[in-house]
């Protein structure tokens, strides 16, 4: 068992439906973990509070990761703290339907904002104080439309199939320092973001039903784990057969 004690973890997107369940995967080590979402909600102050019962420290940083002007939010944090980084599980996302042929500038201005600047702003931002060891980690959230989209998918579909170029692509650049960079692309996840869909999409999965976000979670963790030492460069389809269909 990989222990996760003394690690710093920054996850964006925590508060989210799948960041909710990465989250906890390593709240019950002594570690600092470093939490990034937008807005401050009565809902997402109970989720951290709960946390905050738990052996790791909890940092909760307000950020919008598509706006240059804050990520010194991220680096005065580092700094004051004198911390090395482990981990980068960037979950951060938006979903809005758009049609290409006749695509809304600002869906896809916002898309690839959100889905593909916010990661590699925030992995930018970091590198600086990664620590460049074997054991350290990058893991994007991707989706399994960069492979097979629906209709009304296909500007997220886009943001989504260069977050993989950019995790490969990265993943060549670090491999002199032997740091391990994956994506993971999730189906149909039972959360906020797909809830409306249930019931139009369930059937069309082959295993006739959506993943649960700690499914997504565990792969997170696996990843993280020494037993994936080795994979790097790769993107995980967590998907229950829908892409191979
Ligand atoms: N759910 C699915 O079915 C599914 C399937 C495939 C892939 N994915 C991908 O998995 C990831 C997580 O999805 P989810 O369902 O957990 O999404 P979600 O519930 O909508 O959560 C999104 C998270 O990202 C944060 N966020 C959004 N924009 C941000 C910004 N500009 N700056 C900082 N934080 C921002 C939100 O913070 P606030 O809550 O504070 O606004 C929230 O914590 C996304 O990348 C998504 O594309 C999801």
């Amino acid at each position: 068992m990989t222990s996760y004690d003394s690690k710093t973890i920054i996850i964006s997107g925590a508060t989210g439906g799948i960041g909710r369940e990465v989250t906890p995967k390593f709240s019950e080590y002594e570690c600092n973990l470093i939490l990034l979402h937008k807005n401050r909600s009565t809902q997402s102050q109970q989720y951290i509070n709960k946390l905050s019962n738990q052996k790791a420290h909890i940092n909760e940083l307000i950020i919008d990761l598509t706006n240059p002007d804050e990520m010194n939010i991220i680096e005065n944090l580092l700094q004051k703290k004198h911390l090395k980084v482990d981990f980068i599980i960037n979950c951060v996302g938006i979903f809005l339907p758009s049609l290409l042929s006749n695509c809304d500038i600002s869906i896809l201005d916002k898309t690839l904002s959100n889905n593909l600047l916010a990661p590699i702003s925030l992995i930018r931002t970091v590198f600086p104080y990664l620590a460049l060891r074997s054991t350290s980690r990058i893991i994007n959230i991707s989706s399994v439309t960069a492979k097979k989209a629906n209709i009304g998918q296909g500007i997220y579909a886009i943001s989504k199939s260069a977050l993989n170029t950019y995790t490969k692509c990265l993943a060549q650049e670090l491999y002199r320092y032997k740091i391990p960079v994956n994506s993971i692309s999730p189906g149909f996840v039972k959360t906020a973001m797909s809830e409306k869909h249930y019931t139009t999409f369930k059937n069309k999965v082959p295993f006739k039903r959506f993943a649960s976000p700690t499914e997504v979670a565990d792969l997170v963790l696996f990843l993280t784990s020494s037993m994936a030492d080795y994979i790097t460069g790769e993107n995980f389809i967590i998907d229950g057969g829908f892409s191979n269909l």
